[in-house]
């Protein structure tokens, strides 16, 4: 769960610095994409971290730590808009994709908050991720 959490976190910032930089004619659209995005991210890593206190687990606890335990890299390019889009849908994918096996593993040892918690998570993602794969089908 800390690499959920990690990876909320790596994202977190890389939604930063693409709505800062992000420009030309998509930069209304992505910049407030990207904001509206890294606000629910600051939730998801909030609720993560807590659910974890919850059952005994430790969050990560420093921002070193969480590029260490991500399994998510940083992003210090600055693409072109349409790229920035497309590295956030793979970033959004691979994310669902270790909430999944979260899920899986929290559903084995009987932790129905965390699997209520991942779920929901986990389709909201799916949601963001149609919608990003909806704007990059021209
Ligand atoms: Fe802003």
């Amino acid at each position: 769960m800390n690499v959920t959490l990690a990876n909320a976190i790596v994202t977190y910032q890389k939604l930063h610095h693409f709505h800062w930089r992000v420009s030309g004619d998509r930069f209304f659209e992505l910049h407030a994409r990207f904001e509206s995005l890294y606000d629910r991210f600051s939730e998801i890593l909030d609720n993560v971290a807590e659910r974890m206190l919850m059952i005994g687990g430790t969050p990560v606890k420093t921002l070193t730590e969480a590029v260490a335990t991500a399994t998510l890299v940083e992003d210090a390019e600055i693409p072109a808009a349409r790229e920035m889009a497309a590295r956030i849908m793979a970033d959004l994918k691979a994310q669902r994709e270790q909430m999944l096996a979260v899920i899986a593993a929290a559903e084995q040892a009987g932790d129905r908050g965390t699997v209520i918690l991942l779920d929901g998570i986990a389709d909201s993602l799916d949601k963001e991720i149609w919608l990003l794969r909806s704007y990059l089908a021209d």
